[in-house]
């Protein structure tokens, strides 16, 4: 496990969460979009535009030099405008990205338990996602214990209870 350090998501962190969005967007290699296309996709747009909402919150990983690496935020999607891992009001979604060259040291685990940690601090019962199936996020995810509650022909949504 790399040295690395987990602060709180700011409002200023907007542009980095945008970079995180796009990775994430962008996770195969084989279908990879600029990012100002990934940033003006309508079902994508939900997960950073107006960052950041007195619900949002998330952390950021920093390198030891201070270098954001990785995030991950988790924000309230209403059932009238879900996002693509919505399973119910009042359960937030989660986004999650590490830059390239800090992937496969344990970055992404460790964003993924601290926002679990954040998320149930702040009094939320289950957190969920959307992940594309063949994504190896996904076996990191079960990992973690998150449970597929509901699949399309591309994608599944998952859940974490947080008690
Ligand atoms: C998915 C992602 C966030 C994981 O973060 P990461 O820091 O690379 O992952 P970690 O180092 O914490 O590894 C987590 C697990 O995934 C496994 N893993 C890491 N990279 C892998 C790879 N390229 N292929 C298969 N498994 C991999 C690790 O082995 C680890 O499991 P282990 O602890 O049992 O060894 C990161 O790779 C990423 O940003 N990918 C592109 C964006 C994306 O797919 N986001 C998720 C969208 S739902």
């Amino acid at each position: 496990m790399t040295a690395i350090l987990l602060r709180p998501a700011i409002g200023e962190d907007a542009r980095f969460l945008a970079d995180m969005l796009v990775e994430a967007a962008n996770w195969s290699p084989s279908s990879r979009r600029p990012r100002v296309q990934v940033l003006a996709d309508p079902a994508l747009a939900p997960y950073i535009s107006g960052w950041m909402r007195p619900a949002d919150a998330g952390l950021v990983a920093e390198s030891v030099s201070g270098d954001p690496i990785g995030a991950c935020w988790f924000r309230l999607f209403d059932q009238s405008k879900p996002g693509h891992g919505f399973v119910a009001g009042g359960v937030p979604e989660l986004t999650l990205g590490v830059s390239p060259l800090w992937r496969a040291q344990g970055v992404g685990r460790e964003l993924l338990r601290g926002v679990a940690s954040l998320a149930r601090s702040r009094g939320y019962a289950r957190l969920s996602l959307s992940v594309d199936r063949g994504n190896f996020a996904q076996r990191l995810y079960v990992s973690e214990g998150y449970v597929v509650v509901r699949s399309d022909d591309r994608a599944d949504t998952m859940a974490k209870a947080l008690a």
